[in-house]
């Protein structure tokens, strides 16, 4: 018993210590220095991404990707993002906490 509560309590611990370190997305070390590591930028010139709301990121995204939103700062790094990566960047700023 005494073994079965411990093991529950270490693996809420892991568990709760890999959500936090894990927070970002693979894709988003490319996204740091333009928009901040939880998606608030330093400078204005690059919006905030903490806490919008994940459909509109999703959009302004695929429209850099895709061509429809033109920025030459921005596109690159939008280009080789897959639908997938996208869905998963916009979920991980739009649950971060804008400052
Ligand atoms: C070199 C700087 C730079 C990097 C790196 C960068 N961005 Fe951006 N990003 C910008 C700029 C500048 C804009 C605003 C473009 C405009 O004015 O249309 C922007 C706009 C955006 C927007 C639209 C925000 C809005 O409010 O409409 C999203 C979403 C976004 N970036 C996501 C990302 C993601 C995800 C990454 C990493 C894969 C990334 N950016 C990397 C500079 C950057």
């Amino acid at each position: 018993m005494k073994k079965m509560i411990l093991a529950a309590l270490s693996t809420s611990m892991l568990f709760g210590a890999t959500f936090s370190a894990q927070a970002a997305p693979a894709k988003a070390a490319t996204c740091v220095g333009c928009h901040g590591a939880d998606g608030n930028s330093m400078v204005p010139n690059f919006p905030k991404l903490a806490g919008q709301h994940a459909s509109y990121l999703e959009k302004q995204m695929k429209d850099f990707r895709d061509g429809f939103r033109k920025d030459a700062t921005m596109a690159p790094f939008a280009k080789g993002l897959t639908d997938a990566e996208i869905k998963e960047l916009a979920e991980f700023y739009a649950a971060q906490t804008p400052k």
